[in-house]
């Protein structure tokens, strides 16, 4: 297939590219490049050893994208374009829903016109909320709440009911929706990775910083939850599985039966903050210092998904484990200085 990579300079997009090639399907990325860089992409031809055609184009940029979509016959869209950081959408929520939303309606919208009906879409355990029970299922009752705690989760949650509609409408149009747990680690080659601007939010990327000294130490967010040592547990699952899901996932575009599927995309295993740092020193052979800190609001107890409807359905499941995440984390956090 040839497929549209919306966000594909970005750490999840740059690492699809990769497999789908790999799996021999051609791709056409477009990024703003807001919060990626153009050497990710450059990074992924050297992996690949060829050319990825490329577009730094704003997805809210109807415009320029449609030049995009008459120029190159697509069979499918991902879309991984939209802001990401959770703390940051509760600051600026209007950023988050106008660019979020407005790219994804502006990519269905051409896909439309250019009778491209094939779509799979970024989303996040987000949108389970805080009181589901982990380990959890796509039809997680949960959904029915919707406690979700952030506009960031919102966004993905909106955009996920805007292709349900859409699908429902539609027959001809095929929507996947794949719920990402924690993504971490980097590929093999070092190449590329995830490249937060400024301090990381996240676990990982936060540990490999204070493991290269370029931060002190790492706050643990509480040492006091209902887990086994007390610190929070969560789904890690690295980068290149999270990748290769998507590609198994396009097997879905020939199902003649019915065109909306749901999957997690996780390893069903939960580890713990603490799981985590002592994981890194051993790949790494570095120490990481930490202080136990007060916890951070809007933080659960443990959020680990139930997989096996993807290997059911997909034939896919999770191969990296812990350590191997540990590993390419610092390979390419030292690569990158
Ligand atoms: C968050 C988002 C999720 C998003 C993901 C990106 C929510 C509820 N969660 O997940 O949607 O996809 O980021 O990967 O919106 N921790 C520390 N110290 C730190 C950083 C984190 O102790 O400096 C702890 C946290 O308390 C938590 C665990 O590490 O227990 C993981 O945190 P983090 O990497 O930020 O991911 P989530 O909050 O699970």
């Amino acid at each position: 297939m040839k497929i549209l990579v919306a966000g594909g300079a970005g750490y999840i997009g740059s690492h699809t590219i990769v497999e789908l090639y790999k799996s021999g399907h051609t791709v056409v990325a477009v990024d703003n490049l807001y919060n990626a860089k153009l050497k990710s992409i450059k990074n992924v031809e050297k992996i690949l050893k060829r050319p990825v055609p490329f577009y730094k184009i704003d997805c809210t940029d109807k415009k320029r994208l449609e030049k995009v979509f008459a120029k190159e016959k697509l069979d499918a869209v991902i879309m991984f374009q939209g802001y990401k950081a959770v703390g940051e959408s509760v600051k600026k929520p209007i950023a988050y829903y106008r660019n979020n939303i407005d790219s994804a309606l502006t990519i269905i919208e051409l896909m439309d016109k250019y009778n491209v009906h094939n779509i799979m879409f970024s989303s996040s355990a987000t949108v389970y909320g805080k009181n589901a029970k982990s380990p959890i299922k796509e039809d997680s009752d949960a959904l029915k709440l919707n406690d979700i705690t952030s506009p960031y989760g919102e966004t993905k949650a909106m955009i996920e009911k805007i292709l349900v509609d859409k699908a429902n409408a539609d027959k001809k149009f095929k929507v996947v929706l794949l719920r990402y747990f924690n993504p971490v680690g980097a590929h093999d080659s070092g190449l590329i990775g995830e490249d937060p601007n400024g301090t990381p939010n996240n676990l990982m990327p936060y540990i490999a910083k204070v493991a290269t000294g370029k931060l002190p130490y790492l706050k643990v967010y509480g040492d006091d939850y209902k887990t086994k040592d007390g610190t929070g547990v969560r789904d890690y699952i690295h980068v290149v599985d999270l990748a290769l899901g998507h590609v198994a996932a396009l097997k879905c575009y020939k199902n003649k039966k019915k065109n909306t599927f749901i999957y997690n995309l996780g390893t069903g295993k939960g580890t713990s903050v603490l799981d985590l740092v002592k994981a890194y020193e051993k790949a790494t052979g570095r120490k990481v210092k930490y202080k136990i800190v007060e916890r951070r609001a809007g933080d659960v107890d443990r959020l680990y998904c139930d997989p096996k409807k993807a290997k059911t359905e997909l034939g896919w499941d999770a191969k990296y484990d812990i350590v191997d995440m540990c590993r390419t984390s610092y390979n390419f956090e030292i690569n990158n200085k």
